[in-house]
């Protein structure tokens, strides 16, 4: 499966902060804000990743992940000249994504649950069609709102509704069979014209090839575009890592527990930032593993 982390936009529901720096760099506690969306895809089991930024952003992205091979990963780029929707990924990214199944995640989304890996391996074997993840919030009116009959098959789905139906929100992360890239080439822009992934959404749903995977309360989902939203964002990783000494997305880390690096790569990633709790975490980590007797 191949993967696309849809990282452009202006973050203009940032600014002025986002005026010098692109939202996915922000600190959401103490990692940027995409090694959470990067990590998401990871768990999935996608290794060939797609990171589309804007022209600006397109540099630090790169020193940041590089080509991914220190995380397992290989990581290529591409620029969205204009944040033209988020169906616009697949016609930047046709040419990564072949023919093959893909996952597109958004730079902003954030997701923390137990199990959530076991989810989403067996949510990625369940093709063809598409699978969104739902999660209830208290503000539909900023989401798409999806309604599934009892199987977990969409019915409906509508993109901000002024009226929700309910809270059920369509998350930024979504699992495509191949024909993805054609439905995405069929789309026309909306009345704000953008390529809509809704629309995307809704032609599998005509075809009956739509399901939502609902992510219940032990799971946590934010959209952390707003200035509120990320500071929620970073609370809830600093709770976590405080209380219970867990660090959310760290992606060392998570290449290192799926074998995707050995653990002396990991403590070496760890050593290069030796200075800041989050390298000796790392480190740990690898310690950790190594004395389980992983090499
Ligand atoms: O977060 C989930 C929601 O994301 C979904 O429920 C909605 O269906 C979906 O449209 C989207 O809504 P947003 O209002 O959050 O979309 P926004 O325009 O803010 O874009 C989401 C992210 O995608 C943001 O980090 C910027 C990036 N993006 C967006 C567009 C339109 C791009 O990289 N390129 C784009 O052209």
């Amino acid at each position: 499966m191949k993967g696309i982390l849809l990282a452009g936009g202006s973050g203009s529901r940032l600014y002025p902060v986002t005026r010098c720096t692109s939202k996915q760099m922000l600190p959401v506690y103490d990692k940027p804000l995409i090694y959470y969306p990067l990590s998401v895809l990871m768990l999935a089991g996608v290794r060939d990743i797609l990171v589309i930024c804007a022209p600006d952003s397109l540099v630090p992205a790169q020193r940041l992940l590089e080509d991914g091979a220190h995380l397992g990963l290989n990581i290529s780029y591409a620029e969205q000249p204009e944040p033209r929707g988020i169906a616009d990924a697949y016609l930047i990214g046709a040419d990564h994504v072949e023919d093959e199944d893909s996952a597109l995640i958004l730079g902003d989304n954030i997701f923390h649950g137990s199990g959530f890996q076991e989810l989403l391996r067996s949510a990625a074997e369940r093709q063809p069609g598409c699978t969104l993840f739902g999660y209830p919030v208290s503000d539909p009116e900023r989401f798409a709102i999806g309604e599934t009959d009892d199987r977990g098959n969409l019915v409906s789905i509508e993109e901000k509704p002024l009226g929700p139906r309910s809270n059920n929100a369509v998350t930024g992360l979504y699992l495509y069979d191949r024909d993805v890239v054609e439905i995405a080439r069929q789309t026309r822009p909306s009345a704000r014209g953008e390529l809509e992934i809704t629309d995307v959404n809704r032609a599998y749903l005509a075809q009956g090839q739509a399901r939502i995977e609902h992510l219940g309360r032990g799971y946590m989902w934010i959209d952390a575009g707003t200035p509120s939203s990320l500071l929620q964002a970073g609370q809830y990783v600093e709770f976590l890592a405080s209380l219970q000494g867990v660090r959310v997305a760290c992606v060392e880390e998570v290449a290192a527990r799926m074998g995707l690096i050995s653990a002396q790569d990991c403590w070496e990633l760890g050593a290069r930032m030796t200075n800041s709790d989050y390298g000796a975490y790392v480190m740990s980590i690898a310690d950790d593993l190594a004395e389980a007797g992983r090499t």
